[in-house]
């Protein structure tokens, strides 16, 4: 039985929360594998609407076990927070299971990715605030704190001790701000440790034996394609692998049992933050189209930098992840507009690039080279079919999946669970 991975095809909140949602029932597992509270899905089921950010959007389908896996990054105040707010509202949160190799958020990270996003200046990435850049750093230096290490209070404080040693002289000498002690660390991070505990377990055991059973294990991106410290368009990226490798390291399920890959891609593009972003509109349409998708940040609610379609950026992330399908959302969003720009390729300096450039400068330089195609006027948020679907609208979803590498399965027509057109099975 299968594991079936989901990402992000852009630059994030493609609408991965609603599609995993929708994915839900099929599913006996649904794995977070990268990312942190950075994240925002917004699901709307009925006329209840949840903004998760740390819990894996599996959490509002009962049956369905939610795991956070090791690739996660956990600020515990959040985590709790967030549970205690789905179980007032009735969702049932009791059968959550955390890795223990997960690494913890302390509040030493928050302050230095908020300090030094201030010491960048104009050159600042526009992170989230939440640390989680400061914690990865600190996996991969190997003085980070993880879920484990709330249960040996000696090795924790240990650990911080470590960590703390470098980052205190860091921020008094260099960001001008107080120190932090050991003791308020631990202390902090103790009083979750009970109420962890329960929930922890070697997840990436329980996955393997999960389909081993015939279970379906769906891993559950945050962050998205050009985001990825590795893939994406770097430095301004978050400080994971959100791109299918990731699922793999921070799941524990290896390459060989992911047999479907499903990439989230909106039908124009949006960007949080900064960096580059070919396509941008800076003018009145941009304005458009954020009003339409209603593009603030379920997260910082911040305005999202909105644009055209990039069959550029959606070829790519298919070849990285090895996308079988695409999920394309907010199509309703696009009604209304005579006719709709879609950039087919960059022109790089007077050089054509039907690829992503290599180089960081030539993507700064990239303008896009658009195809233009009919638009349509008709609401299609009712429509559940192709055929529901206006000549013109079926022609652009028929024209974005010539061009970006992979068929387009299922078509989101609104927020809503039920408004999505499904053109083949997912599962
Ligand atoms: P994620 O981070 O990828 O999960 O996406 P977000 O939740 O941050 O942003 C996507 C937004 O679009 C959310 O507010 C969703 O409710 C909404 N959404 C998802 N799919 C559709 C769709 O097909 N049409 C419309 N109009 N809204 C959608
Ligand atoms: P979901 O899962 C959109 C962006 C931030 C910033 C950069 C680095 O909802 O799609 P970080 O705090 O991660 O160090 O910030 O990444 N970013 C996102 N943008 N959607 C997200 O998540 C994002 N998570 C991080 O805006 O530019
Ligand atoms: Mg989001």
């Amino acid at each position: 039985m299968p594991a079936i991975v989901l990402v992000g095809a852009q630059w994030g909140d493609e609408g991965k929360g609603k599609a995993t949602d929708l994915l839900g029932p099929s599913a006996d597992y649904v794995v977070k594998y990268n990312g942190g509270n950075n994240a925002g899905h917004t699901i709307v089921i009925g006329d209840q609407k949840y903004a998760l950010h740390l819990l894996p959007s599996g959490i509002l389908t009962p049956g369905v076990v939610p795991v956070i896996g090791n690739g996660v990054v956990i600020d515990p105040a959040v985590l709790f927070s967030e549970i205690d707010a789905l179980e007032e509202r009735g969702i049932d949160t009791s059968q959550l299971v955390v890795s223990a190799n997960a690494h913890l958020i302390a509040p030493y990270h928050r302050t230095i990715d908020r300090v030094a996003e201030r010491f960048l200046g104009n050159a600042k990435l526009g992170t989230t605030g939440r640390g989680i850049g400061p914690t990865y750093a600190d996996k991969m230096s190997r003085v980070g704190v993880r879920v484990q290490d709330l249960f040996d209070e000696k090795i924790l404080r240990q650990k911080i001790e470590g960590a703390l040693e470098l980052k205190n002289h860091l921020l008094v000498k260099v960001y001008n701000r107080r120190a932090i002690t050991v003791d308020e660390v631990v202390e902090e991070f103790m009083e979750f440790a009970d109420r962890l505990r329960p929930m922890t377990a070697d997840t990436a055991l329980l996955l393997s034996n999960a389909l081993d059973a015939g279970k379906t294990v769906l891993l559950e991106g945050g962050q998205a394609t050009l985001l990825d410290v590795d893939h994406g368009t770097y430095p301004f990226v978050t400080s994971s692998n959100p791109t299918t490798g990731g699922a793999c390291t921070g799941s524990g399920i290896p390459p060989t049992r992911i047999d479907r890959v499903i990439a989230v891609v909106k039908a124009y593009a949006t960007r949080v933050g900064s960096g580059p972003f070919p396509t941008e509109l800076l003018d009145a349409d941009g304005e458009k189209l954020r009003q339409d998708g209603a593009e603030f940040g379920t997260t910082t609610g911040r305005p999202r930098r909105t644009g055209w379609y990039d069959a550029v950026v959606a070829r790519f992330a298919s070849r990285v992840n090895g996308v079988t399908d695409f999920v394309l959302t907010k199509l309703d969003v696009l009604s209304g507009w005579e006719r709709i720009p879609v950039c087919v390729a960059y022109d790089v300096d007077g050089v054509r690039h039907d690829e992503m450039p290599m180089t960081q400068t030539d993507f700064h330089h990239a303008k896009p080279v658009y195809e233009f195609l009919d638009g349509w006027d008709e609401d299609i948020s009712a429509a559940r079919t192709l055929e529901d679907l206006p000549k013109n609208a079926q022609q652009y979803i028929k024209a974005l999946e010539e061009m970006s590498g992979a068929p387009m399965s299922a078509i989101g027509v609104g927020p809503g669970r039920d408004q999505t057109v499904q053109v083949r099975s997912l599962v």
